[in-house]
Protein backbone atom coordinates (compact mmCIF):
# COMPACT_ATOMS: atom_id res chain seq x y z
CA UNK A 1 0.00 0.00 0.00
CA UNK A 2 1.02 3.75 -0.57
CA UNK A 3 1.53 5.83 2.86
CA UNK A 4 -0.28 8.83 2.08
CA UNK A 5 2.61 12.11 1.65
CA UNK A 6 1.54 15.36 2.61
CA UNK A 7 4.54 18.11 1.70
CA UNK A 8 4.36 21.56 2.99
CA UNK A 9 5.98 23.97 0.21
CA UNK A 10 6.55 27.26 1.47
CA UNK A 11 8.14 28.56 -1.68
CA UNK A 12 8.95 31.94 -0.80
CA UNK A 13 7.86 32.87 2.52
CA UNK A 14 8.87 32.97 6.32
CA UNK A 15 12.16 33.94 7.64
CA UNK A 16 13.82 32.33 11.19
CA UNK A 17 11.11 33.09 13.27
CA UNK A 18 8.57 32.66 11.95
CA UNK A 19 9.78 29.38 10.42
CA UNK A 20 10.39 27.63 13.96
CA UNK A 21 6.79 29.12 15.49
CA UNK A 22 5.28 27.52 12.31
CA UNK A 23 6.80 23.92 12.62
CA UNK A 24 6.44 24.27 17.03
CA UNK A 25 2.81 24.72 16.20
CA UNK A 26 2.43 21.88 13.93
CA UNK A 27 4.05 19.75 15.97
CA UNK A 28 1.52 20.83 18.60
CA UNK A 29 -1.67 19.97 16.16
CA UNK A 30 -0.22 16.30 15.57
CA UNK A 31 -0.54 13.73 18.06
CA UNK A 32 2.87 11.91 17.69
CA UNK A 33 1.21 8.99 20.02
CA UNK A 34 -1.95 8.49 16.94
CA UNK A 35 -1.31 5.05 15.43
CA UNK A 36 -3.60 6.22 12.47
CA UNK A 37 -1.30 9.16 11.72
CA UNK A 38 1.79 7.07 11.92
CA UNK A 39 0.48 4.47 9.77
CA UNK A 40 -0.84 6.08 7.39
CA UNK A 41 0.41 9.51 6.48
CA UNK A 42 4.19 10.69 6.15
CA UNK A 43 4.79 14.18 6.50
CA UNK A 44 7.42 16.64 5.00
CA UNK A 45 8.26 20.65 4.79
CA UNK A 46 9.95 22.49 2.46
CA UNK A 47 11.60 25.44 3.83
CA UNK A 48 13.75 27.94 1.57
CA UNK A 49 17.25 26.95 1.78
CA UNK A 50 18.57 29.46 4.02
CA UNK A 51 15.63 28.36 6.45
CA UNK A 52 17.14 24.41 6.44
CA UNK A 53 19.22 24.49 9.47
CA UNK A 54 16.59 26.50 12.01
CA UNK A 55 13.71 23.51 10.85
CA UNK A 56 15.73 20.97 11.34
CA UNK A 57 16.71 21.92 14.96
CA UNK A 58 12.73 22.67 15.22
CA UNK A 59 11.82 19.55 13.72
CA UNK A 60 14.41 17.01 15.78
CA UNK A 61 12.40 14.30 17.33
CA UNK A 62 9.30 14.60 14.90
CA UNK A 63 8.40 12.67 12.42
CA UNK A 64 8.33 15.29 9.88
CA UNK A 65 10.40 15.45 7.27
CA UNK A 66 12.46 17.88 5.33
CA UNK A 67 12.50 18.65 1.98
CA UNK A 68 14.60 20.93 -0.19
CA UNK A 69 12.70 23.17 -3.01
CA UNK A 70 15.20 22.63 -5.40
CA UNK A 71 18.88 22.15 -6.34
CA UNK A 72 21.49 22.15 -8.78
CA UNK A 73 22.36 18.81 -10.50
CA UNK A 74 26.10 19.88 -10.19
CA UNK A 75 28.42 18.30 -6.62
CA UNK A 76 30.34 21.95 -6.60
CA UNK A 77 31.61 24.44 -9.05
CA UNK A 78 31.05 28.28 -10.08
CA UNK A 79 27.12 28.57 -10.54
CA UNK A 80 27.03 31.74 -8.16
CA UNK A 81 23.89 31.30 -6.12
CA UNK A 82 22.93 27.74 -6.67
CA UNK A 83 22.82 24.75 -3.85
CA UNK A 84 24.21 21.62 -4.56
CA UNK A 85 22.98 17.86 -3.47
CA UNK A 86 25.49 17.21 -0.98
CA UNK A 87 25.24 21.03 0.73
CA UNK A 88 21.62 19.63 1.03
CA UNK A 89 22.56 16.34 2.52
CA UNK A 90 23.66 17.16 6.18
CA UNK A 91 20.54 19.04 6.79
CA UNK A 92 18.84 15.61 6.63
CA UNK A 93 17.11 16.46 3.52
CA UNK A 94 15.03 13.22 2.38
CA UNK A 95 12.62 15.08 -0.67
CA UNK A 96 13.28 17.57 -2.91
CA UNK A 97 10.94 19.44 -4.95
CA UNK A 98 11.72 19.53 -8.50
CA UNK A 99 9.87 21.15 -12.10
CA UNK A 100 8.12 23.30 -9.39
CA UNK A 101 5.80 25.24 -12.26
CA UNK A 102 7.18 28.19 -10.87
CA UNK A 103 11.07 27.66 -11.48
CA UNK A 104 9.62 26.17 -14.99
CA UNK A 105 7.59 29.57 -15.58
CA UNK A 106 10.10 31.86 -14.01
CA UNK A 107 13.56 30.45 -13.79
CA UNK A 108 13.04 28.67 -17.66
CA UNK A 109 13.85 25.41 -16.10
CA UNK A 110 13.53 22.76 -19.16
CA UNK A 111 12.72 18.94 -19.02
CA UNK A 112 16.38 18.18 -19.84
CA UNK A 113 17.11 20.24 -16.85
CA UNK A 114 15.15 19.13 -14.60
CA UNK A 115 15.72 15.07 -15.76
CA UNK A 116 19.52 16.11 -14.61
CA UNK A 117 18.39 17.21 -10.93
CA UNK A 118 16.21 13.72 -10.81
CA UNK A 119 19.33 11.83 -11.62
CA UNK A 120 21.45 14.04 -9.13
CA UNK A 121 18.92 13.43 -6.42
CA UNK A 122 18.61 9.69 -6.90
CA UNK A 123 22.73 9.61 -7.03
CA UNK A 124 22.92 11.54 -3.62
CA UNK A 125 19.68 9.77 -2.43
CA UNK A 126 17.55 12.64 -1.90
CA UNK A 127 14.08 11.82 -2.88
CA UNK A 128 12.90 13.57 -5.98
CA UNK A 129 9.30 15.10 -6.15
CA UNK A 130 8.89 15.69 -9.38
CA UNK A 131 6.39 18.45 -10.56
CA UNK A 132 4.27 18.35 -14.12
CA UNK A 133 1.79 19.99 -14.91
CA UNK A 134 -0.59 22.00 -17.58
CA UNK A 135 -1.42 25.61 -17.99
CA UNK A 136 -5.03 27.00 -18.33
CA UNK A 137 -4.42 27.36 -22.19
CA UNK A 138 -2.80 24.06 -22.55
CA UNK A 139 -5.98 22.94 -20.93
CA UNK A 140 -8.46 24.39 -23.15
CA UNK A 141 -6.29 24.12 -26.04
CA UNK A 142 -7.13 19.63 -25.06
CA UNK A 143 -3.30 19.28 -24.42
CA UNK A 144 -3.46 18.48 -20.96
CA UNK A 145 -2.48 15.08 -21.51
CA UNK A 146 0.65 15.72 -24.18
CA UNK A 147 1.84 18.65 -21.53
CA UNK A 148 1.60 15.99 -18.65
CA UNK A 149 3.67 13.34 -20.74
CA UNK A 150 6.23 15.64 -22.14
CA UNK A 151 6.90 16.27 -18.92
CA UNK A 152 6.83 13.15 -17.06
CA UNK A 153 8.84 11.78 -20.14
CA UNK A 154 11.53 14.67 -20.48
CA UNK A 155 11.74 14.15 -16.40
CA UNK A 156 12.51 10.49 -15.98
CA UNK A 157 14.38 10.35 -19.51
CA UNK A 158 17.12 7.45 -18.52
CA UNK A 159 15.77 6.67 -15.16
CA UNK A 160 15.60 3.10 -14.47
CA UNK A 161 13.31 1.07 -12.95
CA UNK A 162 14.91 0.47 -9.62
CA UNK A 163 15.19 3.69 -9.54
CA UNK A 164 11.16 4.72 -9.21
CA UNK A 165 10.76 3.33 -5.51
CA UNK A 166 12.95 6.56 -4.43
CA UNK A 167 10.69 9.05 -6.87
CA UNK A 168 7.44 10.79 -6.03
CA UNK A 169 5.56 12.78 -9.16
CA UNK A 170 3.37 15.74 -8.67
CA UNK A 171 0.67 16.50 -10.76
CA UNK A 172 0.17 20.70 -10.30
CA UNK A 173 -2.03 21.99 -12.56
CA UNK A 174 -0.60 25.55 -13.14
CA UNK A 175 -4.26 27.17 -13.21
CA UNK A 176 -4.83 25.76 -9.47
CA UNK A 177 -1.86 26.92 -7.82
CA UNK A 178 -2.70 29.80 -6.20
CA UNK A 179 -5.67 30.35 -7.38
CA UNK A 180 -8.34 29.04 -5.17
CA UNK A 181 -9.46 27.49 -7.84
CA UNK A 182 -8.72 23.39 -7.43
CA UNK A 183 -8.82 20.54 -10.02
CA UNK A 184 -11.41 18.85 -8.84
CA UNK A 185 -11.28 15.20 -7.87
CA UNK A 186 -12.16 13.79 -10.95
CA UNK A 187 -9.78 16.01 -12.93
CA UNK A 188 -7.28 15.08 -10.73
CA UNK A 189 -7.49 11.56 -10.95
CA UNK A 190 -7.90 11.31 -14.55
CA UNK A 191 -4.21 12.57 -15.10
CA UNK A 192 -3.18 10.73 -11.52
CA UNK A 193 -4.24 7.51 -13.38
CA UNK A 194 -3.03 8.00 -17.25
CA UNK A 195 0.35 8.81 -15.25
CA UNK A 196 0.53 5.63 -13.39
CA UNK A 197 -0.82 3.76 -16.63
CA UNK A 198 2.03 5.62 -18.27
CA UNK A 199 4.33 4.22 -15.14
CA UNK A 200 3.42 0.95 -15.65
CA UNK A 201 3.53 0.66 -19.64
CA UNK A 202 7.58 1.70 -18.89
CA UNK A 203 8.45 -0.05 -15.41
CA UNK A 204 5.75 -2.91 -14.42
CA UNK A 205 2.76 -3.22 -12.86
CA UNK A 206 4.42 -4.04 -9.68
CA UNK A 207 6.59 -0.50 -9.46
CA UNK A 208 3.92 1.26 -10.98
CA UNK A 209 1.55 0.58 -8.41
CA UNK A 210 4.11 1.45 -5.62
CA UNK A 211 5.06 4.88 -7.25
CA UNK A 212 3.77 7.87 -5.57
CA UNK A 213 1.73 10.68 -6.85
CA UNK A 214 0.70 13.54 -5.44
CA UNK A 215 -1.78 16.27 -5.99
CA UNK A 216 -1.25 20.24 -6.11
CA UNK A 217 -2.96 23.16 -6.60
CA UNK A 218 -5.34 24.74 -4.03
CA UNK A 219 -5.48 22.13 -1.93
CA UNK A 220 -7.15 23.41 1.10
CA UNK A 221 -8.73 21.83 4.59
CA UNK A 222 -12.37 21.49 2.91
CA UNK A 223 -11.27 19.92 -0.57
CA UNK A 224 -8.27 17.44 0.97
CA UNK A 225 -9.88 14.83 2.17
CA UNK A 226 -12.06 14.66 -1.28
CA UNK A 227 -8.79 14.77 -3.75
CA UNK A 228 -7.04 12.08 -1.11
CA UNK A 229 -9.87 9.49 -1.33
CA UNK A 230 -9.73 9.30 -5.09
CA UNK A 231 -8.01 5.99 -5.98
CA UNK A 232 -4.57 7.68 -7.73
CA UNK A 233 -4.18 10.59 -5.85
CA UNK A 234 -1.30 9.09 -3.05
CA UNK A 235 -0.75 12.72 -1.05
CA UNK A 236 -0.67 16.57 -1.41
CA UNK A 237 2.16 19.16 -2.54
CA UNK A 238 0.43 22.30 -0.43
CA UNK A 239 1.31 25.69 -1.24
CA UNK A 240 -0.63 28.57 0.73
CA UNK A 241 -2.13 25.88 3.08
CA UNK A 242 0.99 24.76 4.69
CA UNK A 243 1.76 28.20 5.99
CA UNK A 244 -0.90 27.72 8.82
CA UNK A 245 -0.67 25.71 11.43
CA UNK A 246 -3.95 24.88 11.40
CA UNK A 247 -4.76 24.36 8.03
CA UNK A 248 -1.44 22.03 7.40
CA UNK A 249 -2.47 19.88 10.36
CA UNK A 250 -5.98 19.70 9.19
CA UNK A 251 -4.99 18.62 5.54
CA UNK A 252 -2.65 15.64 7.39
CA UNK A 253 -5.45 14.11 9.28
CA UNK A 254 -8.29 14.83 6.38
CA UNK A 255 -9.52 11.37 5.45
CA UNK A 256 -7.52 9.93 8.18
CA UNK A 257 -9.05 6.14 8.57
P1 LIG B 1 -1.10 26.42 -3.51
O1 LIG B 1 -1.44 25.33 -2.54
O2 LIG B 1 -0.83 27.73 -2.85
O3 LIG B 1 -2.09 26.50 -4.64
O4 LIG B 1 0.31 26.01 -4.17
C1 LIG B 1 0.46 24.74 -4.68
C2 LIG B 1 1.89 24.52 -4.99
O5 LIG B 1 2.45 25.13 -5.87
C3 LIG B 1 2.62 23.54 -4.16
O6 LIG B 1 3.85 23.24 -4.71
Amino acid sequence: MRKTLIVGNWKMNLERLGARSLVSAIRSKLDPQSARLKEQREIAVAPPFVLLYAVSQELAGSDILLAAQNMHFEDSGAYTGEVSPPMLKPFGVRYVILGHSERRQFFKETDDLINKKVKAALRHRINPILCVGETADQRKEGRTLDVVMAQLEGGLEGIEASQLSSLTIAYEPVWAIGTGVNATPEQAQEVHGIIRNRLQARFGTELAQGARILYGGSVTPENAASLLAMPDIDGALVGGASLKADSFAAIVMAGLG
